[in-house]
């Protein structure tokens, strides 16, 4: 057996010992309600298509539930026609109100979900989106108020007669301080016992799902050289054995929802269900984003319904058996998220509705009967000089002000480009813009800039200088 380590992670023997969780017993309800896999229709895109459209293009991929990232009312009542489980969500803004009032949760269920429950089939509502991976003092009162704004949802809930309306929150993997070896993971120290334990009651109070929103791909692309690429995508033919408990791992997935169960288990709760509230692969990204590609984000993604959509369920080493509800990570790409290149690139679909790659969310189809793919050019880390230049046809007027954003930092970003100067002809904003770009990305950075100036500059290869003006770049 060969072994597979994170190379972000380090290893040292645990002292204490854990006992192994133990799933909780398979019930219908859940089965049905895990057996088909969810979407996320996020929609921070200029030009994705109706909702109305995009439902339909929800059933045309065989989704079984779909995750809104807000409660809106359109969506909502078109969905009343439709089979689809719905999950709604509260945003993060209104969490400190609904924690500190019952009748701001009473209200928030009186607008959002009376309206349309029961003919929108809303199965769950998940309070706020990945608090705990924000920490200024303004989030930390959302945290305190987290819980308090789970249980007000369910009182009104209940107080209303809605018993089959779960309420949950998504976390992100960052929850964790260790994740690895899995049995060694442990929920970060400041939040383990002011908030995860009274998340914990809850849930379990509840029967409800702790929603975990986890990319394999974000740890593997930490060292895409090191980390096995196979076991992110579920096609690894070697194990990693856990030393302190001995459970076999085929993938990292598995690896990382066990952590959770471990912590959990820390905790004193080994019984919560699991919920993936996000997952998947990007399908492009920037050109040091290795692995980002249509190929691995099919592999994942088809893989991973395979898995989840297995009959009996599969589970984890940890929880064998159990099922576990799974929304992919994204309907659409989205071309208004910011950040870098893959955040604009984990859609199923393009902003026109066709299909990125072939894929059936029902897991009716065979892997190897779904569509062949492009094979991948990037699976190994580009080394060479990278410009961030104009992209074509941007708005001349918005490429000036992103000019002046770019030379305003510091002298040095623009002084090229004086009259006079090596870089100062040809007199075009899309020359001076793409000089500027090239020079603020290279000097900013290792500060975590961006090359993408709201959409209006792309990474490139392409040496955009001359003789005359020498770009300044960025070598990978
Ligand atoms: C377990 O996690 C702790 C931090 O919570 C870390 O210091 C330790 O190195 C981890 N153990 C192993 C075996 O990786
Ligand atoms: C089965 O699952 C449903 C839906 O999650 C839950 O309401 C019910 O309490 C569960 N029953 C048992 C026996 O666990
Ligand atoms: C979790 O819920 C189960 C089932 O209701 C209960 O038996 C158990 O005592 C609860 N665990 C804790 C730690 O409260
Ligand atoms: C895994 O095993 C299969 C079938 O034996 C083989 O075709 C494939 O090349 C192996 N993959 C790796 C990465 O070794
Ligand atoms: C360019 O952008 C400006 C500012 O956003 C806007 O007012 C203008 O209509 C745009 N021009 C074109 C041709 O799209
Ligand atoms: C940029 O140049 C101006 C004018 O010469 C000067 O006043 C300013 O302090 C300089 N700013 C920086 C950040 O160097
Ligand atoms: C970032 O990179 C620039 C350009 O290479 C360099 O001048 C600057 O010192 C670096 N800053 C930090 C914080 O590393």
């Amino acid at each position: 057996m060969a072994s597979f380590a994170l190379f972000i992670f380090t290893l040292v023997a645990l002292s204490s010992s854990c006992s192994y969780a133990i799933g909780p017993q398979n019930n219908k309800t859940l089965l049905s309600l895990a057996s088909r896999i969810g979407i996320n229709y996020g929609r921070l895109g200029n030009n994705l298509p109706s909702p109305y459209q995009s439902i339909n293009l929800v059933k045309s991929i065989k989704a079984g539930h779909v995750k809104l990232y807000d409660a809106d009312q359109e969506t909502l009542m078109l969905l009343s026609q439709t089979n689809l489980y719905v999950t709604i969500m509260v945003p993060n803004n209104q969490i400190i109100s609904i924690g500190a009032d019952q009748a701001a949760a009473d209200n928030w269920v009186n607008t959002n979900v009376l309206p349309h429950y029961p003919q929108t089939r809303i199965r769950f509502v998940l309070v706020g989106n990945e608090i705990l991976s924000y920490n200024s003092d303004q989030d930390k009162q959302i945290w305190a108020n987290l819980v308090p704004a789970m249980r007000k949802m369910v009182n009104s809930l209940r107080a209303r007669g809605i018993h089959n309306i779960k309420v949950g929150t998504p976390l992100a993997m960052d929850v964790l301080r260790s994740s690895f070896p899995p049995s060694n993971g442990t929920f970060r120290e400041e939040v383990a016992a002011p908030v995860m334990l009274p998340l914990l009651k809850f849930l379990n109070g509840t029967n409800s799902f702790f929603f975990l929103d986890v990319y394999p791909y974000f740890p593997w692309s930490t060292d895409p050289v090191n980390n096995h690429l196979d076991f992110a995508l579920f096609e690894s033919n070697s194990t990693y054995t856990d030393p302190q408990t001995g459970l076999v791992y085929t993938n990292l997935l598995d690896q990382m929802l066990d952590s959770v169960i471990f912590a959990m288990t820390k905790l004193g709760y080994p019984n919560v269900r699991l919920a993936i509230s996000e997952t998947g692969w990007p399908n492009s990204g920037d050109i040091d984003e290795t692995g980002a590609n249509i190929f691995n984000a099919a592999t994942y993604n088809r893989n991973l319904i395979k898995k989840m959509t297995a009959n009996p369920p599969l589970g984890t080493p940890a929880r064998r058996g159990s099922p576990i509800p799974t929304f992919l990570f994204s309907l659409f790409n989205e071309n208004r998220k910011p950040g870098s290149g893959t955040e604009r690139h984990w859609g199923i679909l393009n902003p026109d509705g066709t299909q990125i790659y072939d894929i059936d969310l029902s897991g009716t189809r065979p892997v190897s009967s779904l569509g062949s793919l492009p094979k991948p050019n990037n699976n190994v880390p580009f080394k060479g000089n990278v410009w961030c230049v104009a992209v074509e046809g941007a708005n001349e007027t918005e490429l000036g002000q992103a000019l002046d954003f770019a030379c305003g930092r510091s002298n040095a970003t623009c002084a090229a480009l004086a009259p006079g100067r090596e870089c100062y002809a040809p007199v075009s904003v899309t020359w001076h813009a793409s000089y500027a770009f090239s020079s603020y990305w290279a000097q900013f950075r290792n500060q975590s800039s961006q090359c993408y100036f709201n959409g209006l500059a792309r990474e490139t290869t392409t040496n955009p200088g001359n003789e005359q003006c020498k770009f300044p770049s960025v070598t990978l």
